[in-house]
């Protein structure tokens, strides 16, 4: 596999000075660092910011959108398209987020509507993936990954396939502090991987790389970056604070 890809989620923290300052003193920390590829997704509202600093800094970080809409223009009052993020300098857009599965109705064939329209705008789609307590308790998550893999992907070309990231979030981790055991996500990227094989054939399965997110930490990351089928991390809440994202990234290498 490649170099581990490790991206920040902040979901809905930071201003954009917050946000500047952050990047700032991340890029200086991680500044000479090989061997794992750096992503950060703030807030709409600071992309433009954090991706112009970024550039002029040269720091070798990418940014990311943590949503936005499959049409790229027209009268749907509150969304942003996938041309606008481009315009701005977004290499990555995360999709299908189990928050936003929960609180905002997506839905697969939503998400998969995005994945189209971010690729079609050289966007690069994280897709988030995963199952949540009850499922897992029963004995579901395997179906319920499928089912969320099949309908997020659908109607991809091998091609479009391997330029995707796929990231396994099982629900019950995310913020709360609770991890996937390392076996545990390595079984279900593996299966993911299995599923991508199916699908878009050995050389697209090998291409996707297959993030583990949830209560990812810096003493939890080279753990899990070492399973063969983790090929980087999507974190949430120890992405906010300089020191504990910079050490997940250092821990990855
Ligand atoms: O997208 C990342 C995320 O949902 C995981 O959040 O706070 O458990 O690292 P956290």
């Amino acid at each position: 596999m490649g170099e581990p890809l490790i991206a920040g989620n902040w979901k809905m923290f930071k201003t954009v000075g917050e946000a500047v300052d952050f990047v700032r003193e991340l890029a200086y920390r991680v500044s000479g660092l090989h061997g794992v590829e750096m992503v950060v997704c703030p807030p709409f509202t600071a992309l433009a910011a954090v991706s112009g600093l970024l550039r002029d800094l040269g720091a070798g970080i990418a940014v990311g959108a943590q949503n936005m809409y499959w049409e790229n223009e027209g009268a749907y009052t509150g969304e942003v398209a996938p041309g606008m993020l481009k315009e701005i300098g977004c290499r990555y857009v995360i999709l299908g987020h189990s928050e936003r599965r929960q609180y905002f109705g997506e839905t697969d064939v939503m998400v998969n509507k995005k994945v189209h329209a971010a690729l079609a705008h050289d966007l690069m789609p994280i897709v988030c993936v995963g199952e949540r307590l009850e499922e897992r308790e029963s004995g579901t998550t395997e179906a319920v990954v499928r089912k969320q893999v099949e309908g997020s992907l659908a109607g991809l070309s091998a091609v479009q396939a391997a330029k995707l990231v796929v990231a396994y979030e099982p629900v019950w981790a995310i913020g709360t502090g609770r991890t996937a055991s390392a076996s545990d996500a390595q079984q279900v990227n593996e299966f993911i991987r299995g599923l991508l094989r199916s699908l878009f054939g050995e050389v697209a399965a090998q291409a996707v790389r297959i993030q583990y997110g949830g209560s990812v930490k810096p003493g939890n990351a080279a753990e899990l970056m070492a399973q063969p089928d983790i090929d980087g991390a999507l974190v949430g809440g120890a992405s906010l604070e300089v020191d504990s994202f910079t050490d997940i990234i250092k821990n990855a290498v």
